[in-house]
């Protein structure tokens, strides 16, 4: 749960809008087959591939952008950013044997704990992969993993003050230049970069503050010597998609605890918004910002390109979720035919998505809970409904579910859907 600072309450009908375009495809493919199923929507993948390359070539122009496979690994979408140029960034062996599937070729692998086996993996594969290592007890892993001859490229991830509960991730940017030095005595590893990863950035500050305390670091603690050997600065991913989604007011602390007291005496709480709109910062402001802060704190002491590993803004327009209305319950109550077994978790029980009856379709909402099929209460997709009414058999879609969806989906109880082109 987060303190958020772009509340913004308001309606999501530009996500309708856009649906509605496809509406009689979409209809159609739902008619014809069995639901529930992950509807993947190239175009807009290729879209959202296009408007990143576009505003990351413009403001930096020394710039590699890699996929990050977790936020959905699905290969159609692989394809299609291996197929724009986008390297991958995988965080375990069986990413990194979807990558090598593919005809990509750069790949970062990075992430905690990784195994001997997974090195192994890395290692064979060296002419396309560069590790990011994530402790000194990698480093040395690795060093004794590498034989006679080979070599490997690899960059260190760090945290700072800034990562707050992600500190697991990397060695403290305290740390780095020992870490620096101590590398040298691993020669078949060439330590060529940094990385820094930081999740769910919903303004451009993050950015700028961790670029700005990276650049100090490196200007008093580097000698010229290690600055040139720096080819690449790691800046991860953590761009959110804009205007596709929101939250209850209980997705905040003062919200959460007066829904929990409602809840435990039986009451209705009634907060005055129905929901927030997340309206996080748009990809050019990110863009402008990072720009902007390299070259103040950076440029004036490292010469090296600029990484991205971008996520969910490339993938949460990639899929939506089909599903029917299986059962009317009550006036204010359906059961549609997907469980959140195909998401993977809760999320919506404090995320706000729009769902869209593409049967009977409106442009208000009406009121009614949406249910799932898994025997569990929290097997809830919303409150409300884009309809006109809601009748057993219609179409219901949940548009935008490309990220951390269907890579996280389980068969608890039902089997994880197919994947159907639209
Ligand atoms: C190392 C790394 N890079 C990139 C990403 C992608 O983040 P996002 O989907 O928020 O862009 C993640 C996600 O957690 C990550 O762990």
């Amino acid at each position: 749960m987060r303190e958020r600072s772009t509340d913004f309450t308001g309606r999501l009908l530009n996500v309708v809008r856009e649906t509605m375009v496809k509406r009689r495809a979409i209809l159609e493919l739902g008619q014809n087959r069995q639901t529930p199923f992950y509807l993947f929507d190239r175009k807009e993948l290729d879209k959202s591939i296009k408007e990143f390359k576009f505003e990351f070539h413009k403001h930096v122009p020394n710039y590699q952008a890699y996929y990050a496979v977790k936020s959905n690994h699905y290969p159609g979408v692989l394809k299609e950013v291996v197929k724009n140029g986008l390297g991958l960034d995988v965080s375990s062996g069986r990413e990194l044997q979807l990558a090598l599937a593919t005809k990509v070729k750069h790949i970062v692998f990075s992430g905690p704990g990784k195994t001997p086996a997974e090195l192994k993996l890395a290692i064979k594969h060296r002419h396309k992969v560069l590790i990011q290592m994530d402790s000194f007890s990698e480093l040395k892993r690795l060093g004794e993993l590498l034989k006679k001859g080979e070599t490997i490229r690899a960059g260190i991830r760090i945290h700072t003050k800034l990562h707050g509960s992600w500190r697991k991730f990397g060695i403290d940017l305290k740390e780095l230049a020992k870490f620096w030095q101590l590398a040298k005595k691993y020669p078949r590893i060439k330590l060529e970069g940094i990385q820094c990863h930081m999740s769910l950035n919903e303004t451009e500050k993050p950015y700028h503050d961790l670029i700005k305390i990276l650049g100090k670091y490196l200007r008093y603690n580097f000698s010229k010597d290690e600055l040139a050997e720096i080819k690449f600065i790691d800046l991860g991913g953590g761009f959110m998609p804009r205007l596709v989604d929101g939250y209850y007011p209980w997705d905040m602390p003062q919200g959460d605890v007066i829904k929990t007291a409602a809840d435990f005496y039986n009451q209705n709480p009634n907060f005055t918004a129905k929901y927030y709109i997340n309206k996080p910062a748009t990809l050019k402001d990110y863009v402008e910002t990072i720009s902007w802060s390299i070259k103040r704190y950076l440029k004036p002491v490292v010469n090296c390109h600029y990484f991205f590993e971008p996520g969910r803004i490339i993938s949460t327009k990639s899929m939506h979720l089909v599903m029917r209305v299986i059962d009317v319950k009550d006036e204010d109550m359906v059961i549609l035919d997907g469980g959140i077994n195909m998401a993977g978790w809760e999320y919506y029980q404090t995320n706000y998505y729009p769902v869209i009856n593409l049967t009977r379709p409106a442009l208000k909402e009406i009121k009614v809970l949406l249910q799932g099929t898994l025997c569990l209460p929290e097997d809830f997709w919303g409150y409300y409904c884009y309809a006109k009414k809601m009748k057993e058999n219609d179409i219901i879609i949940i548009p935008n579910q490309g990220a951390y969806t269907y890579t996280w989906a389980q068969n608890f109880i039902k089997p994880i859907p197919p994947v159907i082109n639209l």
